[in-house]
C-alpha cells in the first residue's frame, strides 16, 4: 500500500510517481514525473489537485493511509490539464457530494466537457475559502500553463501550490529539494522551464511579483520537489529566466546528409568558444528537441544549420524551428548556415525562421556549395570574428 507524506501537521502529499514517464507530448523527460496532490485535514477535508487517468489505485491508497477518501468535502483543482485533474472521476466516485473548487471563467467553463456535470463551483482571487482552522486563498495566473491556471495559498501553513509553475519532470522518493542532488534538481526545473513555462514569461513575472508579497515555507508544484531550503535558489532562477536573461554562450543546432554542414558546424563552435562566446553542438538526428531549449534559453547565441533537401531545408531542422517559435525566447543574435548541391534553398528559409522568431540576424547566412574547402571553412571563421 502507497502512503502518504506528511508534509506539516495535517499536510500531506498524496501524489502519484510516474518512474516510467519518458515522454510528455514530445517532453522527453530522462527522469520520470510525478503528479503532486495535496491533502489538508481540517473541519473541510481538501484535496489539492490530483493525478493523471490511470494512477487511481495509486492516488487512493495513499489518501487513504491517512482518511477514508468518501471523507473528502474539497477538491482544489487548480489547473485542468489531465495530468492533475485525470483522477478527479476516482475521487468523485468515492466521495459523490465532494465540491470542486476551479477559476472563473475559465476553469468553470471548460471543466464539465472533461469531467460532465459535478459539484463545480468558481473562485476569483477575491475569494478565500475557510476550510477550518486554515484558509484557502485563490491566485489565477491565466497561461501559467492553460488558461484555468491558478495558484492557491494557505497564510497559516505559509504554503504556496503552484501547481504548473515551480515543477520539474523528475520522479524521485523524496519529496523536498534538500533531499535530492542540488544540480539534478536545478537542471530539470531549467528544462522543465525551457520546454513548458518559457512562452508565458509575462505571467510568470506577475507570478514573482504576487508571491514577494507572501509569506512562504513551502512552494508545493504539481511535479517533481517541493521547495523549501532552495526558495530563494528557484525564485533567483526564475527571475533570471522568466526575463529572458543570457549569457554570452552559443548554441549551434544542424543537421547534415554527407558532413559538410556539420563541418561547417564545428567551424562555427570552434570560432565562437575563440572568441569567447562558449559553444555547444547539437546534431539533430541525435539530440531531442527539449533537451536542446534548455540551451537555447540562457545563450545569447543560436546558429541553425541545414543542408538543402528537396528545395527545402531538412525536415528535422523544419521541426526544430517550428518548436523553438512556440517557445518563442526572445532578445537571440542568430544566423543561418548550410551545405548545398545545387539549389540551395535551405539556408535563406533557416535565416526567414529565425527572423520570424524575431531574433537580429548577428551574422549573414553562410552557404557553402558541396563541401567546404578549407579556405572556405576559414572564411566562415574570418567572419564570426571579425564580427563587432
Ligand atoms: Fe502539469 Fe499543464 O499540466
Amino acid at each position: 500500500m502507497q502512503q502518504a507524506v506528511e508534509l506539516k501537521k495535517g499536510i500531506y502529499w498524496v501524489g502519484v510517481i510516474d518512474w516510467d514517464l519518458r515522454n510528455f507530448h514530445g517532453y522527453i523527460t530522462h527522469s520520470g514525473s510525478s503528479y503532486n496532490a495535496y491533502l489538508i485535514i481540517d473541519e473541510k477535508i481538501t484535496l489539492i489537485d490530483t493525478a493523471k487517468a490511470g494512477f487511481e489505485k495509486e492516488i487512493l491508497s495513499r489518501i487513504s493511509s491517512v482518511i477514508d477518501p468518501a471523507k473528502i468535502d474539497y477538491i482544489i483543482s487548480n489547473h485542468l490539464e489531465p495530468d492533475h485533474s485525470g483522477c478527479i472521476p476516482a475521487i468523485v466516485e468515492k466521495a459523490p457530494n465532494v465540491k470542486i473548487f476551479t477559476s472563473v471563467p475559465n476553469g468553470l467553463s471548460n471543466i464539465t466537457k472533461f469531467y460532465g456535470d459535478l459539484n463545480y463551483q468558481g473562485v476569483t482571487p477575491k475569494d478565500v475559502l475557510n476550510i477550518g482552522s486554515r484558509t484557502l486563498h485563490f491566485m489565477p495566473f491565466p497561461m501559467l500553463h492553460w488558461p484555468d491556471s491558478m495558484f492557491t495559498y494557505c497564510p497559516e501553513e505559509k504554503i504556496l501550490f503552484s501547481n504548473d509553475a515551480f515543477g520539474q519532470h523528475f520522479s524521485s522518493a523524496c519529496r523536498f529539494d534538500y533531499e535530492v542532488d542540488f544540480c539534478h534538481l536545478m537542471l530539470e526545473a531549467k528544462k522543465y522551464y525551457a520546454n513548458i513555462i518559457m512562452p508565458y514569461n509575462f505571467q510568470t513575472k506577475n507570478a514573482l511579483k504576487a508571491a514577494q508579497d507572501l509569506d512562504i515555507e513551502m512552494i508545493a508544484p504539481g511535479h517533481g520537489l517541493i521547495w523549501s531550503k532552495m526558495i530563494p535558489n528557484i525564485i533567483n532562477a526564475y527571475q533570471k529566466w522568466s526575463n529572458d536573461e543570457t549569457e554570452e554562450t552559443a548554441v549551434v543546432v544542424y543537421d547534415s546528409m554527407w558532413h559538410s554542414t556539420e563541418k561547417m558546424a564545428k567551424t562555427i563552435a570552434e570560432t565562437m568558444t575563440r572568441r569567447n562566446i562558449p559553444a555547444k553542438i547539437f546534431d539533430l538526428k541525435i539530440n531531442k528537441l527539449s533537451d536542446i531549449l534548455p540551451e537555447v534559453m540562457t545563450s545569447k547565441y543560436i546558429a541553425v544549420g541545414s543542408p538543402t533537401l528537396n528545395r527545402g531545408m531538412m525536415p528535422n531542422v523544419a521541426a526544430f524551428l517550428c518548436y523553438l517559435k512556440g517557445l518563442s525566447p526572445k532578445n537571440r543574435k542568430a544566423f543561418a548556415f548550410g551545405s548545398y548541391g545545387w539549389g540551395g534553398e535551405s539556408i535563406g528559409q533557416v535565416e526567414e525562421e529565425l527572423k520570424k522568431c524575431g531574433f537580429e540576424i548577428w551574422l549573414e547566412k553562410m552557404s557553402v556549395k558541396n563541401t567546404p574547402t578549407k579556405e572556405e571553412l576559414e572564411n566562415i571563421e574570418q567572419a564570426i570574428l571579425a564580427r563587432k
